[in-house]
């Protein structure tokens, strides 16, 4: 890891300004999936242990600049203080001299949350003067928040012009698992990438081609491919001016020998809805008025095999349309899967809401290597693209050049 982190600073009695992603679901005032908060406890635990006084920032939602009540992060102040067993107050307003005042007041090992940054437009629009009152918070930066790392806003990339910036440990753990992916994997190394559009993902396919054994796609991706290999899809989901862009996928494949696991067989419907007919059909002539809306039982058992002998496996994006429970089999099957191969010791990442969502409601995220808290962060990394909320983070100096990291302590 070329960046400083926590590790590298020493926290006691300093305000630490501490960037998190807290953009979880809410439903009726509470948190519905708290994976993200979860997530960013062990930097904030170890931050607080030292004697920082901690405050939190994040986003929730997109409120384009307005406040939305619904988008208030109090019910993820709650979540978080029982998590942490203490009381995290979350202020009004990212600003004022409330806000001022109670950040004045917190003594070490004491933390706040600032209200939803995104209520005010300045965020997202990287606002200097915006930044500089956010970085009047605090002695030292601190961004735990990879899921928001491929945003350049006031919070994760302004801010750094006023404050030393530190990557968190889960930043840390997210920068080290995509990583390898890129550099280092384990072979065979698959990727098993659905979800509905191959237009957002084209150009993670095209920068993991050099790297990988294999691909295994599903989803309403698929059919995209389908059409490319001159197939017929009836009333699908489909993107056909990105045909032309899959069947240059698939030649490239071809030529470099990267095997390509396509749906062979289908779960076609009439609607898109729960309730409504559906039967497998082969993949190969899907009649005009079905729809395909998951992948069939020997499409599974084919990409099984093809995953047997992966030694590393990225996952990102459904099979199927997995937000409809009859429709969800394909994704929980895979998602099953990966878990057990991930007990054999295989490296399995997986990334991207719907994949991380079919992890955890079936209890396996304890069992994959690696679940990613960056759906749109952790696709941009693996494309190759430097994200800006990472590019700002001190760089670690060279260790032969004997110079002590910025703010490092003896023996740490
Ligand atoms: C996410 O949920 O992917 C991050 O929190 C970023 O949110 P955004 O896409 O609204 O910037």
């Amino acid at each position: 890891m070329d960046k400083l982190t926590i590790r590298d600073v020493d926290a006691s009695g300093k305000r630490v300004f501490m960037r998190v992603d807290f953009n979880v679901p809410l439903q009726d005032g509470k948190v519905t999936d708290d994976s993200r908060i979860r997530a960013a406890v062990p930097t904030i635990r170890a931050l607080l242990a030292q004697g920082a006084r901690l405050v939190l920032a994040s986003h929730l939602g997109r409120p384009d600049g307005k406040v939305q009540d619904g988008l208030r992060l109090r019910p993820v102040a709650e979540r978080l203080s029982q998590l942490l067993r203490m009381s995290v107050p979350c202020t009004g307003d990212a600003l004022g001299i409330g806000t001022e005042d109670a950040i004045r007041r917190l003594r070490p090992g004491e933390a706040l949350l600032l209200e939803n940054l995104r209520f005010h437009a300045e965020e997202e629009a990287n606002d200097p003067a915006f930044a500089k009152a956010l970085a009047s918070y605090g002695d030292i930066y601190v961004n735990d928040a990879f899921g928001t790392a491929h945003r350049a806003h006031a919070s994760t990339v302004g801010i750094t012009k006023f404050l030393p910036a530190y990557a968190g440990l889960l930043m840390e753990a997210e920068i080290k698992a995509l990583s390898n992916l890129l550099e280092d994997p384990a072979r065979p190394f698959f990727a098993v990438i659905g979800g509905a559009k191959v237009s957002g993902k084209i150009a993670v396919l095209e920068h993991l081609m050099d790297r990988v054994d294999g691909f295994i796609i599903g989803g309403g991706m698929a059919n995209t491919f389908l059409l490319a290999q001159g197939k017929s899809v009836g009333k699908s989901l489909a993107e056909p001016d990105r045909v032309e862009e899959a069947r240059r996928i698939l030649a490239a494949a071809d030529g470099k020998g990267v095997r390509i696991v396509l749906p062979v067989d289908v779960i076609v419907a009439k609607e898109v809805t729960q309730g409504t007919e559906y039967k497998t059909l082969s993949a190969e002539k899907i009649p005009a008025s079905w729809h395909i809306v998951d992948v069939g039982r020997q499409t599974l058992a084919l990409m099984e095999e093809a995953l047997e002998p992966a030694r590393t496996v990225f996952w990102n994006g459904p099979l199927g349309v997995f937000e409809i429970p009859s429709f969800a089999h394909g994704t929980n099957a895979i998602a099953r899967y990966l878990a057990d191969r991930a007990d054999a010791g295989t490296t399995v990442v997986v990334g991207g809401g719907d994949s991380v969502a079919a992890v955890t409601q079936q209890g396996l995220a304890g069992r994959m290597t690696h679940i990613s808290t960056g759906g749109g962060a952790s696709l941009e990394f693996l494309e190759g693209r430097e994200l800006p909320g990472i590019a700002v983070l001190l760089d670690r100096p060279p260790v032969d050049e004997g110079v002590a990291p910025v703010g490092a302590q003896a023996g740490r």
